[in-house]
């Protein structure tokens, strides 16, 4: 018996439209996000972030495969040589040479440490955009300052301060500096620009981790969040910046070289100026997706649960949100998968 080549049998997903992001391959990017949520969920608070993270990233390898894509790992689980899989370079996809040919930003795990201590927040995420389009951004800290949509462009600007940004920003909106809440990372590095804040009166949303939520919750007004900032983790600024094109809002990201190791690998990456300000267009630009799923409870989206359904099933139900740049679709997807 002939065994089908795996494009065939992805043939009749191959897109039917012009561009490379089809509508398709949107929907079913929640299907990679699903799967390492799903996996990792098994892992919620057993204090073991390796294992958490190992099983989320091995299941959105296994997902890649499903969809008809030539893809390509710009931001991954590290170097080729520090990780076994989804590692910057890496193919993905099941149309190898045949589909369309697609940059991916991802996280399988954001915020392996939540998940170990059953946190809020944890989510698997990825960007997904046309080749070329997404920044190749080296494992650095990242200054980041978000704001929500609404506002005037360039009502942000990281070559200010965050006094000024917060002024600037409570103006826009009407309100004194005293009523501006703004999250931020909860690090030592991070006591200065509290006590800033705090001394203009803001209220200071503290996180443990996970800012690329941390980010997005600034387009959502339930969290009540108007401003991001602080460092993180460059490739997680990539990933939030690609959110935000999709829902709108602004962010300054600005990468943080803490010594001449990290400033010689920016040189690998093609990035010649160090104090260059991104803004969203030049972290994802032209048409982009950006799908998460919960893995644990937060802000954005709910976590995994296990239930039992009358009939004897378990299922994992999972919240998920796929939103696409050019058309500014944001969509909500609950999956109910069995497991038994
Ligand atoms: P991990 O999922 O790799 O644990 O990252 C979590 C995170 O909080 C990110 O959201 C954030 O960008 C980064 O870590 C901050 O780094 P650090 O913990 O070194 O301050």
């Amino acid at each position: 018996m002939n065994t089908p080549d795996k494009t065939d049998v992805l043939a009749d997903k191959e897109p039917k439209s012009g561009s490379a992001l089809d509508r398709v391959l949107v929907l079913e990017m929640v299907r990679v996000t699903e799967a390492a949520a799903v996996a990792a969920a098994q892992l919620v608070g057993r204090g073991d972030e390796k294992a958490a993270d190992a099983a989320a990233v091995e299941a959105m390898r296994r997902a890649f495969d499903t969809l008809y894509m030539d893809g390509t790992v710009v931001i991954g689980e590290g170097e080729r040589d520090e990780a076994p899989m989804l590692y910057i370079g890496e193919k993905v996809g099941g149309a190898p040479g045949k589909g369309p040919k697609i940059d991916i930003a991802l996280d399988p795990l954001e915020g392996t440490t939540i998940t170990a201590k059953a946190g809020p927040n944890a989510l698997a995420v990825l960007a997904a955009a046309e080749e070329g389009c997404l920044l190749n951004a080296p494992d650095v800290y990242m200054d980041k300052l978000a704001v929500g949509p609404g506002y005037p462009e360039g009502v942000i600007d990281l070559a200010k301060s965050p006094s000024e940004n917060v002024k600037a920003v409570a103006a826009a909106k009407g309100v004194e500096p005293s009523q501006i809440i703004v999250c931020v990372l909860d690090r030592p590095r991070h006591a200065d620009l509290i006590a800033e804040l705090r001394g203009l009166g803001c209220g200071v949303v503290l996180i443990g981790d996970g800012d690329v939520a941390g980010v997005i919750a600034v387009t959502d007004e339930d969290t009540t969040i108007d401003m991001y900032m602080g460092q993180g983790g460059a490739p997680e600024g990539v990933l939030a910046a690609a959110a935000l094109r999709c829902v709108g809002g602004q962010f300054n990201g600005r990468l943080v070289f803490r010594n001449d190791d990290e400033r010689a690998r920016a040189g690998k990456w093609g990035i010649d100026d160090l104090d260059r300000i991104y803004k969203l267009q030049d972290l994802a630009k032209g048409d982009c997706i950006f799908a998460a799923t919960g893995v644990t409870e937060g802000s954005l989206l709910d976590g995994v649960k296990k239930r039992r359904k009358p009939t004897g099933e378990t299922i994992m139900t999972t919240d998920s949100v796929v939103m696409r740049a050019s058309s500014g679709t944001v969509r909500w997807v609950r999956g109910e998968h069995k497991i038994g």
